[in-house]
């Protein structure tokens, strides 16, 4: 497509059961009622002038340029705010309004700096298109009275300045960070002539206010007041690709807007279902990590890891990799090799390794890294449900009257999302938030939680059935719903087992440490939106939804707690309409994705098993290969396997396995047990460290592909630039295979994609054709739903009848105690991302340039500890050190840290515990202890001298 702009109709669009006829400038057009008249104008084809006015913030009528006269109404009424009335005779263009917007406009111009050829928004501004539009050739008031035009400009922020002097105080930047982010980072100060644009208090600049750099302001901007630093440096874009975020689940699209072969800005799409036109910090700025120096663009080889890296050709990185490969499957067996899908890649790329491992190592040794995020909810949701996936749209938070946060940080790992929870919070929803930390959704401006169920780390599944205590004991259970619905013997063997007196808040608040007056009270509210049994009448009108994260599967009762949640989500109806349901936040861009697309040992493609024989024939029929039936070795068996001598190669595709997976020391012991380790990514990660062969990735805007959101919404990435490589994923897949043997012929991913659909049930009406046309679908897509499923379970449950599933509290085995009196918990922040591979190669580290501890003010005292202040943290497992932020967010007793940076290594003390049903790392509970210290402890600086052996690189030309 051009680069031509979006197009604003001015004011939201309502929806409304009636609709409304009338006449702009002769034309006649209908619309719901409560359109206002400026959106009916540009709905009928025409286009009245603007500057306060966007179809993303509501109303707001200060500019008086969009002024307009209707038959029998005295005045000329703002359009932007005057609803449309049946029969309304509309006139947008006359003499007297003219002469009244040019007046408006006069006023604008006269206090703008007149240096419109050599700014960056020339021939890119709503102020110049509106000045032509209303014909303005001259200003009568001259350019010499009192103005704005010597304001300093703030260059704080690494992606945008803000230059005042260009301001005309329209607001719209002040109601995007308010309505569309939630932040309230802006204000308007001082009044009248005085009025201009403040990022919080007085002498803050955007740096350093609350401002978290999604870009709603910029992007709201109608001036160059707010503008992306990349426009001024390389100039208006000329053409755009919309393409789909490649950080977090939320999966947001935008368009990348380019000149020439350089990407200029990513512009979130207004038409994007996930996202609707916003963006967070990381998807909207941080990609310049695409061009970094530190990329890796030439194949490197090795015969150990303790040489330096040779560069060498694709052809001879292929055949290396291949000898190695068909050596030691010819001398260990096809059960010694396998391979890690990526949920960064597309879902083509992630469905060809885990068919190279089937077909053409000829085991099933495939995992992925939902293995330590979310393999609790594909068992849980699957066993209760019959679908390991969400229940919602993102849409249907807006429905939703009571929303309980478990174990998620929506703000920090799922900011977009997190945006559209915070409207709805603001519009009167009740919010619960069960989490050890006092996230910032508990409290932040205009949005406070009802509960704050401040949990010991590891007693969710004793939470949760507190809550169902509450809930069966006090006849909060919707029973019409469950005899309609779900397995009726089932249920009443968990409603007896969750009645029990054990299981009383009171019971289990020296295990929980939530006062039970809390727990009962957030239970009811979320089973009747009220305060108890007198609320249930109102019913169905009440709709509460559950939304959870890593805080809830990174345990080792992760499905137990995810069956927890679907218990409650059953028992009180709350499943099968918008509004409702269960929905995990998936973490990565693509984890649904690359679960969908088989990576499990276990599965195939559409979650059908291994051992199955009838699916296997159809893989087999289209493959042309026959199947081992046993499923294989998860990613922590498959490094048990090489220290054990059984598993000795593995491909590994954009992964950083040494720095994000638990227990250190025992992924590095795994892999440098291996023959073979086949790194493909963008960076010399961590991992690569003990790798032999390295074959350099390609980034999103590289490829063409769909990547898999948490809605279960399936979208296209579409390539904006060649790969710098050379190639991207799915080809040097393709070219791994084929220097095996295998014969792959794909020229297109929309070829994998058609392969896909043939062999996957919930993918049958899924093609890239119909995803270019419909811009995503939502699976499943099959005849049943023809147009794929926003939300699920509505009728019937995919297994049929949704089953209870009896879920007792088993403490873990990871215990405090003198050594180790603290609880570790850990996760994410907004500006990095995962293991910081692509983010700390971007601009965004000026907000996290290290990993640091928060501790609370009590165990910091006890310590001797103040904030900065460098730590020793320790475990059964390892220590590392970092300094401490002393915090009262945490609570006494729990720490908690993040994992975005290999200096600190946090995973180098989580434990080898995991879920008992799908091996998911416990992150989230390791008893540690936490000492004053100098600075880096001894490991690191080993390590740190092991990385720069092991980054060595010989470059091709002196190899030769
Ligand atoms: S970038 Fe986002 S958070 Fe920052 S001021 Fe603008 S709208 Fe608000
Ligand atoms: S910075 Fe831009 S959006 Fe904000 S008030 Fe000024 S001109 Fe309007
Ligand atoms: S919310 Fe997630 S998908 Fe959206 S821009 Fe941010 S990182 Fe990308
Ligand atoms: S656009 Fe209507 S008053 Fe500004």
């Amino acid at each position: 497509m051009g680069y031509e702009r979006q197009r604003d109709f001015g004011t939201p669009e309502v929806s409304a059961p009636t609709q409304v006829a009338l006449t702009v400038d002769g034309r006649a057009v209908t619309v719901p009622a409560g359109t206002s008249v400026m959106r009916a104008a540009a709905m009928s084809g025409g286009a009245i002038p603007k500057l306060c006015a966007s179809d993303n913030l509501a109303a707001f009528g200060s500019c008086r340029l969009c002024l307009v006269e209707v038959e029998g109404m005295r005045g000329t009424p703002a359009s932007c705010t005057t609803p449309v009335a049946e029969g309304m005779v509309v006139h947008t263009q006359t003499p007297r309004l003219q002469k009244l917007r040019r007046g408006v406009m006069e006023l604008y111009i006269s206090d703008h700096p007149l240096d419109c050829l050599t700014c960056s928004a020339n021939n890119d501004c709503e102020l110049q298109d509106q000045a032509a539009a209303v014909g303005l050739r001259d200003v009568r008031y001259g350019y010499e009275g009192a103005n704005h035009l010597a304001q300093p400009a703030d260059a704080s922020n690494p992606y945008f300045d803000f230059d005042p002097a260009k301001c005309i105080a329209c607001s719209r930047c002040v109601r995007a960070c308010d309505e569309v982010q939630g932040t309230f980072a802006l204000t308007i100060a001082g009044r009248g002539f005085a009025s201009m644009v403040s990022a919080g208090q007085a002498g803050d600049d955007f740096l350093s206010s609350e401002c978290v750099s999604c870009g709603a302001c910029v992007q709201a901007c109608p001036t160059a007041t707010l503008r992306e630093k990349t426009v001024k440096q390389i100039g208006k874009p000329e053409r755009a690709v919309v393409t789909t975020c490649a950080y977090c689940g939320v999966g947001c699209t935008f368009r990348a807007e380019m000149r020439g072969e350089q990407l200029v800005r990513m512009v979130p799409w207004k038409d994007g279902k996930a996202n609707r036109g916003h963006s967070c910090v990381k998807g909207r700025f941080a990609w310049g990590y695409a061009h970094h120096q530190d990329r890796i663009t030439t194949p490197m080889i090795r015969d150990a890891i303790t040489d330096p890296w040779r560069e060498v050709s694709w052809d001879e990185a292929l055949a290396f990799t291949a000898g190695k490969l068909k050596a030691i499957r010819d001398r260990y067996g096809a059960r010694a090799l396998g391979g890690i899908t990526s949920s960064r890649c597309t879902n083509e790329e992630t469905f060809l390794v885990q068919k190279l491992v089937r077909a053409g190592f000829g085991s099933n040794n495939v995992d992925t890294c939902a293995r330590v995020c979310h393999s609790p909810t594909g068992y849980g949701l699957k066993t209760t449900f019959g679908t390991p996936a969400g229940t919602q749209d993102f849409d249907s938070v807006m429905q939703a009257d009571v929303i309980l946060v478990i174990g998620a940080n929506p703000t920090d790992a799922h900011p977009v999302f997190a945006s559209r929870m915070k409207r709805r919070l603001r519009q009167g929803a009740k919010l619960i938030v069960i989490d050890p930390r006092r996230i910032d959704l508990v409290r932040s401006p205009h949005v406070e939680a009802a509960h704050h169920l401040a949990l010991q780390p590891g007693t969710n599944v004793a939470v949760l059935t507190a809550m169902a205590h509450v809930i069966v004991t006090e006849g909060l259970v919707d029973e019409a719903f469950v005899r309609e619905r779900c397995e009726v013997d089932a249920f009443e063997e968990w409603a007896r087992f969750v009645a029990e007196e054990r299981h009383s808040p009171e019971a289990l608040e020296p295990v929980t440490r939530v006062p039970a007056a809390d727990l009962r009270a957030a239970a009811r509210l979320y089973a009747t939106g009220g305060e108890g049994r007198s609320d249930v009448s109102r019913r169905p009108k009440v709709n509460a939804a559950i939304y959870y994260g890593l805080g809830v599967t990174e345990h080792s009762q992760g499905s137990s707690t995810v069956m927890a949640i679907a218990n409650l989500a059953m028992a009180t109806g709350n499943i099968g309409r918008p509004g409702v349901g269960v929905n995990p936040l998936r973490g990565q861009n693509n984890v649904q994705g690359s679960c969908d697309m088989g990576s499990f040992p276990h599965e195939l493609s559409g979650y059908r098993h291994i051992s199955d024989a009838a699916t296997r024939a159809l893989f087999e029929a289209d493959w042309g290969v026959s199947l081992d039936p046993e499923p294989g070795l998860r990613i922590p068996n498959m490094l048990d396997a090489a220290i054990d001598g059984s598993f000795r190669a593995i491909y590994i595709q954009g992964e950083d396995i040494l720095q994000s997976d638990p227990d250190t020391r025992h992924v590095a012991a795994g892999l440098a047990a291996m023959d073979c380790v086949i790194v493909h990514d963008l960076f010399l990660n961590e991992t690569a460290n003990y790798a032999h062969v390295f074959l350099p990735g390609s980034t999103f805007l590289e490829k063409d592909g769909t990547f898999t959101n948490a809605e279960r919404r399936i979208q296209l990435v579409r390539k904006v630039m060649e790969p710098a490589n050379g190639f991207a994923d799915w080809q040097v897949t393709q070219a791994l295979a084929n220097a095996l043997g295998l014969g792959w012929t794909y020229t297109h991913p929309s070829e994998i994609m058609d392969e896909i659909a043939r062999l996957t049930p919930s993918f049958a009406g899924v093609s890239h054709a119909r995803l270019d046309a419909e811009g995503s679908l939502q699976w499943p897509v099959d005849a049943a739903h023809p147009d794929g499923s926003p939300v699920m379970h509505v009728d019937h449950f995919v297994r049929g009848k949704g089953r209870f599933v009896v879920t007792d509290y088993v403490p873990t085995d990871e215990k405090t105690g003198p050594r180790f009196p603290l609880l570790l918990t850990t996760g994410r922040i907004l500006s990095q991302y995962n293991v910081g591979a692509q983010t700390r190669r971007t601009a965004n580290s000026v907000w996290h340039v290290e990993d640091v501890l928060e501790i609370h003010p009590a165990d910091a005292e006890n310590r001797g500890l103040k904030t900065g202040d460098w730590v020793r943290l320790a475990s059964r497992k390892g220590e590392t050190t970092l300094r401490a932020e002393v915090t009262d967010r945490v609570a006494p007793g729990v720490v908690y840290t993040t994992f975005h940076h290999p200096e600190t290594q946090a995973n180098v003390v989580t434990t080898e515990f995991s879920d008992w049903a799908t091996n998911c790392p416990e992150y989230k509970v390791t008893a540690v202890q936490v000492t004053p210290s100098n600075g880096p402890s001894d490991w690191q600086e080993d390590y740190a001298a092991l990385s720069a052996r092991a980054r060595r690189v010989v470059p091709a030309e002196a190899a030769e």
